[in-house]
């Protein structure tokens, strides 16, 4: 784990001292009132010594106290020992309120983040929708997620590569090709998506009863693979509408996605990758088919008995053109856990090959979303459009601008651009806020919901402040320095909060997680609305301090939400 600014000020203070092992950690403690953060070096070293642990943390802590002026306040407000012989640290406030206003400053914030990755490069793969049928709620997934991935890399200082790896290519167009040609009654380009998805659906419900479709597609994709001029004419059709449609969804989305290689993109580099696996001796023959076996997971196919190449080809081809061309570090795979089987098998191969990037590669299986009725598919035509949740969001957030104190007070245009930004915000945060990992349910109440865990709980939070800061007339707030008086329990909160918001970036970079800094900004507008709450703002003596606490949570929940990919805006 990469160390944020706050730690490695305590682990120098314990340096100066003290040889740190590997089981000594430093860690917030669970519960807050038990400092900022707390170790257990003392009873690691009472352990190797045979010592009292208590009465080692005594030592430590008199040693520590030596070289930080406490009344000077600069850093540590007090170190206490708990327990068996925890020691607990409090930051001291001033040292808190010095954090606090890099965050108000855009450039300062980014110089210091973008020290993190040291200018490696990192790849990600996301999106990936297929060619000829509509954007579902997986591939929505990927692209939230994916997206707030890459951007909390570019933050870090990471070089960035976004590659929509679309499903352009494969048997499935064969089928297509088939269904088209039966059952099409106009030309493609005046089809729509949907016409398209019908046709795939009806192939698959002909199919079965009648094998021998299947065996045409299959006959039709070689046609393709093959250069056959109709095959290619009708699938480049099939792609050109389809990307009209997706990039009308990935400007609703406000989603920007540097390359679009589609799997056709790699048909020429096959042949080469195809030899080294056979030069290499890592694929061979079996039964007239090409294919690679491991020790414990089923084989993978990289051709078939027919000639055809294959998802996991394209893949692998996909592999060696982005070492070739852009050299990452790291490459980072945003795709369902469905697919968990295809990647293991993508790596494994891709490291008999020797082509491992240096941090090596990552497959973020984001679980399934589910309705009450569970699992949605293509095949049987009841997939959820992403369209028809869009939709639905419009109107929900259509709902919530009358409700809103200040939603009356917009214009037409501001009405329209708050109700896009908390639809589409809503879906988004949705899909940010819990561990990718796992399935989750779509819920509208708590989606839209302005109390609970939602997008427009954060938007609405960051409006609120937006509304404070317009009322003072306090403009500059850097005064705030140096604090004497004693703080309120809820400005205390405040500050406590804010530091935080590094390391949670840095967290949730590393473990590939965005719900780790989208449970943060839920936190910290949490505690902002306690400390709004209890604490008066304008005309009060504390106006400069909480008018400042409010400027840097308006600016920690701004620069948050455009990480998750999420617009705020500033009535609601
Ligand atoms: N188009 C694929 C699908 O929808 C996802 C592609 C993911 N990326 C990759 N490199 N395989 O299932």
């Amino acid at each position: 784990m990469m160390r944020t600014k706050t730690e490695s000020d305590i682990l120098g203070l314990i340096l100066k001292h003290f040889p740190l092992s590997k089981d000594i950690k430093l860690e917030h403690p669970a519960d807050p009132q038990y400092g900022d953060f707390s170790t257990n070096m003392a009873m690691v070293m009472a352990k190797d010594n045979k010592e009292n642990p208590r009465s080692v943390a005594q030592d430590i802590k008199t040693k520590l106290l030596s070289d930080i002026k406490i009344n000077e306040g600069d850093f540590i407000e007090k170190i206490e020992i708990a327990g068996p012989g925890f020691i607990n640290f409090y930051l001291h406030k001033n040292y808190l309120l010095k954090q606090a206003i890099d965050y108000n400053f855009d450039l300062e914030f980014h110089e210091k983040m973008a020290t993190y990755g040291q200018g490696k490069t990192m790849v990600i793969d996301y999106s990936a929708p297929n060619i000829a049928k509509p954007f579902g709620i997986g591939h929505l997934r990927s692209t939230n997620i994916g997206q707030a991935v890459y951007n909390l890399y570019k933050l870090l200082g990471w070089k960035t590569i976004g590659d929509n790896h679309l499903g352009d290519w494969g048997t499935q167009f064969g089928k297509l090709i088939v269904a088209i040609k039966k059952w099409g009654d106009k030309p493609v380009l005046e089809m729509t998506i949907a016409d398209l998805e019908r046709l795939y659906v009806k192939f698959h419900s002909e199919a079965e009863d009648d094998e021998s479709l299947n065996e045409e597609g299959r006959a039709w994709f070689a046609r393709l693979e093959n250069g056959d001029k109709e095959a290619r004419a009708l699938w480049h059709d099939c792609v050109t509408i389809s990307l009209q449609e997706f990039d009308r969804v990935y400007q609703l989305l406000g989603v920007k996605i540097d390359y679009t290689h589609g799997e056709s993109f790699y048909e020429t580099m096959l042949p080469d990758v195809i030899n080294e696996l056979k030069a290499k001796k890592i694929a061979h023959e079996s039964q007239g088919a090409l294919i690679v076996e491991f020790p414990s997971m089923p084989p993978a196919m990289i051709e078939k008995s027919n000639q055809t190449t294959t998802y996991f080809t394209r893949d692998l081809a996909t592999i060696k053109y982005r070492r070739e061309n852009w050299h990452p570090d790291l490459v980072i795979y945003e795709v369902g856990a469905d697919q968990q089987l295809h990647f293991q098998q993508l790596f494994a191969t891709a490291a008999l090959l020797g082509w491992q990037p240096t941090e090596g590669f990552v497959h973020i299986a984001h679980g399934l979303i589910r309705w009450k009725t569970g699992k949605f598919s293509t095949r049987k035509g009841d997939t959820i459009h992403l369209s028809d949740v869009v939709e639905k969001a419009m109107e929900q957030a259509v709902k919530i601008s009358e409700r809103t104190a200040v939603g009356k007070d917009l214009t037409k245009s501001e009405q329209k651009v708050m109700i896009e930004a908390v639809a589409i915000g809503a879906i988004k945060f949705s899909d940010l806020s819990s561990d990718p990992h796992k399935d989750i349910i779509f819920d509208w109440e708590q989606i839209m919901s302005l109390e609970g865990d939602s997008g427009p709980y954060l938007q609405y939070a960051y409006a609120r402040c937006k509304s404070v800061l317009a009322k003072s007339k306090i403009k500059e707030t850097k005064d705030v320095e140096y604090i004497s008086d004693p703080l309120t329990a809820e400005e205390l909160k405040l500050l406590r909060t804010f530091y935080l918001f590094e390391e949670k970036i840095v967290n949730a970079a590393e473990s590939f997680n965005p719900s780790i800094l989208a449970n943060y900004l839920i936190d910290l507008a949490r505690i902002y609305n306690e400390f709004y709450a209890k604490n008066k703002i304008i005309g009060t003596e504390h106006e400069i301090l909480r008018i400042f606490l409010t400027q840097t949570t308006a600016s920690i929940l701004h620069t948050g939400l455009t990480l998750l990919g999420i617009k705020t805006v500033e009535k609601m």
